[in-house]
């Protein structure tokens, strides 16, 4: 039987790679890897640099073209189950041309494989067809929540409070059901710019564990025209972003009070000037760089 990994790689750095996650690299023979393009090259990159690091010397790399999803489809779920369906077929057929009926695939998977991503319901389909029987191992990995939690110093919740993890499409629902806590991913809108006059504090990080993290962080109204302008400039000058967000009524009982000023901003230069930079933006004086700064890093 093919045995697969799917290997949770967390945010891009390398020191954040579970040990258990450099064992299973180590042990697959073949990478299957999808590519999105160009825009999204150097995800592509950080990925073949953590192979030639733990991989084994003879580990082969199988290229999967993402199929095209429809994302005008008013069906929104049904284009979805569509696009896995597809995405089904080609690791399918990945696995039966590549790996040896005995042998080993990796699927290095972005964060946590549990959190927003669709590998696992994917090999789910596969072992669900029944064509290519395969024993299963899921590695966790550091999630974006995780690392936005860590990069501002913060817990997520008040003490026995709950959080609410959602996309930007839900947002509004979540602030309406009264969540205290609301971590947004895949918003590439920043719908909290609909979330003003509510007396929010948002925490807001784009390339979390990368050395172009950036952080801001203060009362939503105040700081959403900075937030907007700086994730513009930041898209532009590197072609993608990926950010996150966690909104929240006021500071949670039982966490510490910081980075209250309006406007706390910190740009990272490495992981080093990550961690100075999270320290910074935990005294309310210290408003570090201004928007203009940050296109320089
Ligand atoms: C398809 S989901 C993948 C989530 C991933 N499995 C995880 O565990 O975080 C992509 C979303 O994760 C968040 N994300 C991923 N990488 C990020 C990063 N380096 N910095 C900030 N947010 C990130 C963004 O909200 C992005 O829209």
């Amino acid at each position: 039987m093919r045995t697969l990994e799917i290997i949770g790689i967390g945010m891009g750095d390398p020191e954040q790679l579970t040990l258990q996650a450099v064992a299973a690299l180590g042990r697959v023979d073949v990478v299957l890897l999808v590519d999105k393009g160009e825009t999204t090259r150097d995800l592509v990159d950080l990925r073949a640099q953590m192979m030639a690091r733990h991989g084994r010397p003879d580990l082969r790399v199988v290229p999967i073209p993402d199929p095209r999803r429809d994302r005008q489809s008013p069906d929104y779920q049904g284009a979805v189950r569509d696009w896995h369906q597809r995405r089904v077929l080609a690791y399918e057929q990945a696995l039966l041309d590549h790996v040896a009926p005995d042998g080993c695939a990796g699927i290095l998977v972005w964060g946590d494989p549990a959190l927003y991503d669709s590998t696992i319901r994917i090999v789910d389909g596969i072992r669900e067809r029944g064509i290519v029987p395969l024993a299963v191992h899921v590695r966790p990995g550091i999630s974006a929540v995780q690392a936005l939690a860590a990069a501002h110093g913060v817990v997520l919740h008040g003490i026995g409070e709950p959080v609410v993890i959602t996309t930007g499409r839900r947002l509004a629902e979540a602030i309406a059901g009264g969540a205290p806590t609301v971590v947004v991913m895949l918003d590439g809108d920043l719908e909290c710019r609909t979330c003003t006059g509510r007396g929010l504090e948002i925490l807001w990080g784009a390339y979390l564990g990368d050395p172009r993290q950036t952080l801001i962080r203060g009362p939503l109204d105040e700081v959403i025209d900075e937030i907007v302008a700086v994730r513009a400039r930041l898209r532009a000058r590197h072609g993608w972003i990926m950010d996150t967000y966690l909104l929240r009524s006021s500071v949670p009982t039982g966490a510490v009070a910081a980075g209250t000023g309006a406007g706390a901003v910190s740009a990272g230069t490495g992981r080093g000037a990550v961690r100075a930079a999270t320290t910074i933006t935990t005294s309310a004086a210290a408003v570090i760089a201004a928007p203009a700064q940050i296109g320089e890093v």
